[in-house]
């Protein structure tokens, strides 16, 4: 396979925002996973757990969104504030059923945005708030001034006010979040973003509730109705390789099923283009960004866990997922602005996992370590053959490329041919192998699937003839001239 890099034809930039995370009241994310209290003897910085913010730090997570997902819409954030022994106690209905006893509120996710040294996307409530209390939620987490709002988050402790550059106006409004019709929906949005006020210098960058999967009618509706008034429109879209209903096993599948999960990941692609296609007819400059807020693998839960903790093992599958996935969004750059993988732990396609105090990484984490350099870089153009298992990227910053690849064959290691315009040095390369197609890392084998260092490259002048090994993810940083 023969790639013509045209360094000098560079594209639009890929927004750091497209490594977002996010994180719901579900299972066990936010609780165990994110927080674990002052008092636990897990080490943490006022509550949050040290070792997975260490993880994340290290990925460059650059936005979490919170509280939810189905969580969001029946949320009352009023609930999460004041004293922690006063606060509401609920129940998560979408979620195993189980109590949300309300201690981890706005003023926690602010501490863990504080620590992650991210940007806030926080997702309010449509389906069962009112417009009056996602108006207050914004007052008391953005006004300076004196306001009844402001002055109640002064007396919770907290005097400044935070940033958030990201909201949500509801979630999933055509299901969880209050099964509603797109023209319903749109005419909300338009009553409800009336009142996300700007009180700071910071403009908040509001998104719009968008579609599931190819449900072109609702962004049709949405654009029609309300574009100028949105800054962003979302999708939500799972890979699950059998259906929804019997989505099958994490760890337990024949080659088959994997290639149909790579190919569901890949269909992420004709999703963007059809609702891009009628997002341009309203939106030709691409102002608006397509949210894609929800992503990833969705499997069976593990054998023995709640089901309604969506807790499920990741292996080099899921790490092939990400990859082609990213690979996409990079392509997609000029109107994928933000991504949020679901989500960052112990549910779904986690990038971490923990079992009391033990944390590991998944393969998935590791695609997001190799692929961090993309984050703000120039995309750059390129042609040449293809292939039906190979998936890369190529994009500049500080006058290095990174390239990076995915063979997702079973077997059988490819070789790249990667033509330059002028002579080059590969000053880095590392990648992730699967040994079998469910590598995964668990608590007693860690290590399973790590970085290493790779070397199975060939540099001759302005030619770079690298192979990629089946199942793997490489990544090389390249210095042109
Ligand atoms: O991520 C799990 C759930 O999937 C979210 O709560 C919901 O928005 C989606 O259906």
């Amino acid at each position: 396979m023969t790639i013509n890099i045209l360094s000098n034809k560079s594209g639009p930039t890929i927004s750091k925002y497209i490594y977002g995370h996010f994180a719901e009241h579900l299972g066990r994310c936010i609780y165990e996973g994110l927080y674990v209290g002052k008092e636990s003897d897990i080490p943490n910085v006022n509550g949050m757990r040290t070792d997975v913010v260490e993880a994340l730090k290290n990925i460059n997570i650059p936005v979490l969104r919170w509280p939810g997902g189905c969580f969001a819409d029946e949320y009352h954030w009023k609930d999460g504030i004041g004293p922690k022994e006063n606060r509401k106690k609920m129940v998560n209905t979408h979620w195993g059923g189980v109590t949300e006893t309300n201690e981890f509120g706005t003023h926690e996710f602010f501490e863990l945005v504080r620590q992650l040294d991210c940007e806030a996307y926080v997702n309010g409530n449509v389906g069962s708030g009112t417009v009056q209390e996602m108006q207050e939620w914004v007052e008391y987490i953005t006004m300076a001034g004196v306001s009844p709002m402001a002055d109640w988050r002064r007396e919770n402790g907290q005097e400044e006010p935070w940033d958030m550059k990201f909201f949500g106006v509801g979630n999933e409004n055509w299901g969880c979040g209050g099964n509603m019709r797109p023209e319903y929906y749109a005419d909300l949005y338009r009553r409800y973003q009336t009142y996300v006020r700007q009180y700071g210098d910071q403009k908040i960058y509001k998104v719009a509730g968008g579609a599931n999967v190819d449900d072109y009618h609702w962004t049709e509706t949405l654009m029609k109705n309300a574009h100028w008034m949105m800054d962003g429109l979302s999708l939500h879209y799972y890979v699950h390789p059998h259906g929804w209903e019997e989505k099958g096993s994490a760890l337990q599948f024949d080659e088959d099923e994997w290639f149909l999960t790579c190919q569901k990941a890949a269909h992420m692609d004709e999703l963007i283009s059809k609702h891009g296609t009628i997002m341009d007819k309203y939106d030709p400059e691409k102002r608006i960004g397509m949210i894609i807020d929800e992503w990833g693998t969705w499997f069976n839960v593990e054998p023995g866990t709640n089901p309604g903790f969506l807790y499920q093992q990741n292996t080099i599958r899921d790490a092939m997922v990400a990859a082609i996935t990213l690979n996409i969004f990079h392509k997609h750059a000029d109107r994928v602005h933000m991504a949020n993988i679901a989500q960052t732990v112990n549910v779904l396609q986690a990038v971490i996992l923990t079992e009391g105090e033990k944390m590991v990484k998944t393969p998935t984490y590791h695609v997001f370590d190799l692929y961090k350099n993309h984050q703000d870089a120039e995309l750059i153009d390129s042609y040449g053959n293809e292939k039906d298992t190979i998936t890369y990227t190529v994009s500049k910053k500080d006058g290095q490329l990174t390239v990076s690849i995915c063979n997702f064959a079973v077997a059988g290691e490819e070789k790249l041919d990667f033509n330059f315009s002028s002579p080059v040095e590969v000053v880095e390369g590392q990648y992730i192998v699967g040994e079998e197609m469910n590598a995964h890392n668990d608590f007693d084998h860690p290590e399973t699937v790590s970085i290493q260092d790779f070397n199975g490259f060939v540099t001759a002048e302005n030619n770079v003839q690298v192979t990629v090994p089946a199942m793997s993810v490489v990544t090389l940083t390249i210095k042109e001239g």
